[in-house]
């Protein structure tokens, strides 16, 4: 037997060894998105654009078309939420968007919400996804829609379906992208709008706490 076979390795004191783990905790906070938030927005979504058929575009939107979205989505109070770092850097963002433009579907929405790779499978998903189901809730939306492309995009099915989606359908064919045939599948969720028109009684009392102040930083 070698000496190196039947002695111990050598270990320091505990109080001496290094913490299992040097990694640190996933920190985020969830706010409404400010147009300097664009670039980063941008970047995350044209990533999936060019690499992905999780979106069924083909070309990365410009700056320019970003911030007209931006601008559409303020005027209508619809909420474009970002999940930020402690150092302020956009992880993620999500956004709700007009199901259909004739007048009689106003009150129902279509959801978007993207990540960036380093940022998903950490939880930050469900908890972008439910401030906004909290947002539209209190914008006086009633209904969000999601349309997940049949094909990569399992963890946006899992999110929304446990996130109280339910499928409503799917359908074959309707997407094309990088040579192949794609299809959608949707999902709804009822939401229960809580905004209340402001009445004098209304002016006189405390407003509510917005819902970004009330979704705290966590880590996963
Ligand atoms: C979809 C997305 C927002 C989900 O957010 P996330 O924080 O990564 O979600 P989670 O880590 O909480 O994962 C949600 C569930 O999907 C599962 N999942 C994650 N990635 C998966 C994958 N590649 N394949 C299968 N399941 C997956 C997780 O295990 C989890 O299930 P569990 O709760 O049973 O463990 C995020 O992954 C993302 O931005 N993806 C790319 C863009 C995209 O697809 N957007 C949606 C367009 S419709």
């Amino acid at each position: 037997m070698l000496e190196s076979e039947y002695q111990k390795p050598r270990q320091l004191p505990a109080h001496l060894r290094r913490p299992e783990s040097s990694e640190p905790p996933f920190a985020f906070e969830i706010r409404p998105a400010e147009p300097q938030d664009i670039p980063d927005i941008r970047e995350i979504y044209n990533h999936y654009v060019s690499n992905s058929v999780v979106t069924f575009d083909e070309r990365p939107m410009s700056i320019k078309a970003w911030r007209a979205k931006f601008a559409f989505l303020k005027k209508l109070g619809h909420p474009l939420l970002v999940a930020v770092s402690p150092g302020d850097q956009v992880l993620g963002y999500a956004l709700v968007q007009p199901w259909r433009p004739k007048s009689g579907y106003r009150f129902t929405v279509e959801d978007a919400i993207y990540l960036r790779p380093a940022a998903t499978r950490k939880g930050l998903g469900a908890a972008l996804l439910r401030a906004l189901v909290d947002a539209s809730e209190e914008a006086g939306l009633r209904t969000m829609i999601a349309v997940i492309s049949d094909s990569g995009a399992e963890a946006s099915i899992k999110l929304h379906l446990e996130l109280g989606f339910q499928e409503v359908g799917r359908m074959g064919g309707v997407g094309y992208k990088f040579n192949r045939s794609l299809g959608t599948i949707t999902l709804q969720k009822t939401l229960t709008p809580s905004r209340r028109k402001k009445s004098p009684a209304d002016a006189s009392q405390k407003p509510r706490t917005p819902f970004w102040r009330r979704s705290k930083p966590s880590g996963a």
